[in-house]
């Protein structure tokens, strides 16, 4: 494990924090569907408020390319109900007035991917942020796979013994570092959306991994790649050649690569009535949604030869309950094969809540494809840069 600073190691007594979080919940009818990434960062925030700092909560929330990054103000009521008094910063301007005339509390400023200078990882944008105080602490893990400026470039501009990984982030990889030997059969259940995130990870587990079996919406990126009929399923072309290296390279290793034999698809995203159709024929006008009933079975067959289940990405959405039947069925495989299972991501996490799973499950992660990327041996940016 790379010896991190901590935060209770460094001096934050009275002073401003930055504490930059990764509070990006699933959002649904503008409330949050699942609050587990919100409870996870309170270790590190009531000890903050403790030492009587100025907390300034930074995190981002969805993404403004797919118009889907809603302002941070969707969070203040679970603050408000969970007693945090909180003042909320729509610009830095804002955020830099109110550090310099309210008393210590809590400031949470406007989704930071909101701000231009934050996926460009502008420079001064960077200062700015960082100009705002006197440390910084991250619980940011899900995010620490991303070179986003308040992730990367901002912890640089503080000197050692002024930044440090919260509890959260202490916890997530001490137990990830349990993982980096798992015991075998090792089998990885790969889904949902943000193939482009997901497709270069999984290249890294050709020959780590017993099997890898490929979900929907990740796996149509596999089946685009190889010019097969996905209809109109989510996929990823660019991936395209990511996609076939990992399939021929699968051939000369250890690792099965597992595709579905069979979808549940839908004539409009999520909406009922659902068919199941042969791998062979998705349609023109098909969504795929999850993998149809004999690849469940072939999956739960696997998953019981299994010592160690690790899931990230989930068949369905949260907000169509009734288009998550088969992500239930395959949690419910994993748990009753008695392997020692991780669950990771914000979705995935919010599906064991829906169906109440949460507390069977090993090791539950607030990172999805971090802890992909961790567990795949690669360095972590967010990680490194409080190192600098
Ligand atoms: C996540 O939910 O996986 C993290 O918050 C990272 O989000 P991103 O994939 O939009 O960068």
């Amino acid at each position: 494990m790379l010896s991190i600073p901590c935060v209770q190691d460094i001096d934050v007594a009275q002073t401003t924090v930055l504490f930059r979080v990764d509070l990006n919940v699933p959002i649904v009818d503008n409330q949050i569907e699942n609050d587990f990434r919100l409870r996870s960062i309170t270790k590190t925030l009531d000890y903050l408020i403790a030492q009587k700092a100025t907390v300034i909560l930074v995190t981002h929330m969805g993404d403004p390319k797919k118009n889907n990054a809603p302002s941070t103000r969707v969070l203040l009521t679970w603050f408000y109900k969970n007693g945090y008094s909180v003042v909320f910063a729509p610009d830095l301007d804002s955020a830099h007035a109110l550090c310099a005339n309210t008393p210590p509390g809590i400031i949470m400023l406007e989704n930071i991917r909101l701000f231009a200078g934050e996926q460009n990882n502008d420079p001064l944008f960077a200062q700015r942020l960082a100009d705002l105080a006197d440390c910084y602490v991250s619980d940011a893990f899900g995010a620490m796979h991303r070179t986003d400026s308040s992730l990367v470039t901002t912890p640089t501009l503080f000197a050692r013994g002024r930044k440090a990984a919260g509890f959260l982030v202490q916890a997530e990889i001490k137990q990830l570092d349990a993982l980096k030997h798992p015991e075998k059969p090792l089998t990885l259940v790969l889904g949902g959306a943000k193939p482009a995130t997901k497709i270069p990870l999984i290249k890294e587990f050709l020959n780590k991994a017993d099997y890898i079996l490929l979900c929907p919406a990740l796996v149509f990126s596999f089946l685009a790649a190889r010019h097969q009929q996905v209809g109109r399923s989510l996929i990823d072309r660019r991936a395209s050649t990511a996609c076939n290296d990992i399939l021929k390279q699968a051939e000369q290793s250890s690792t099965k690569v597992v595709m579905p034999i069979d979808y549940l698809v839908s004539d409009i995203l999520f909406k009922p009535p659902f068919r199941i159709v042969d791998a062979q024929k998705i349609g023109d006008q098909d969504f795929g949604l999850a993998i149809g009933p004999q690849t469940m079975r072939k999956y739960a067959f696997l998953l019981k030869q299994s010592k160690t289940i690790f899931l990230n990405g989930i068949m369905g959405d949260l907000a169509y309950k009734e288009s998550l039947d088969q992500t239930h069925s395959v949690l419910n495989a994993m748990i009753s094969s008695g392997a020692k299972t991780v669950v990771a991501g914000g979705d995935s996490v919010g599906a064991l809540y829906t169906f109440n799973l949460q507390d069977k499950i090993g090791y539950v992660s607030t990172g999805g494809g971090a802890a992909l990327a961790y567990l795949a041996g690669q360095e972590l940016p967010g990680l490194l840069a409080l190192l600098s």
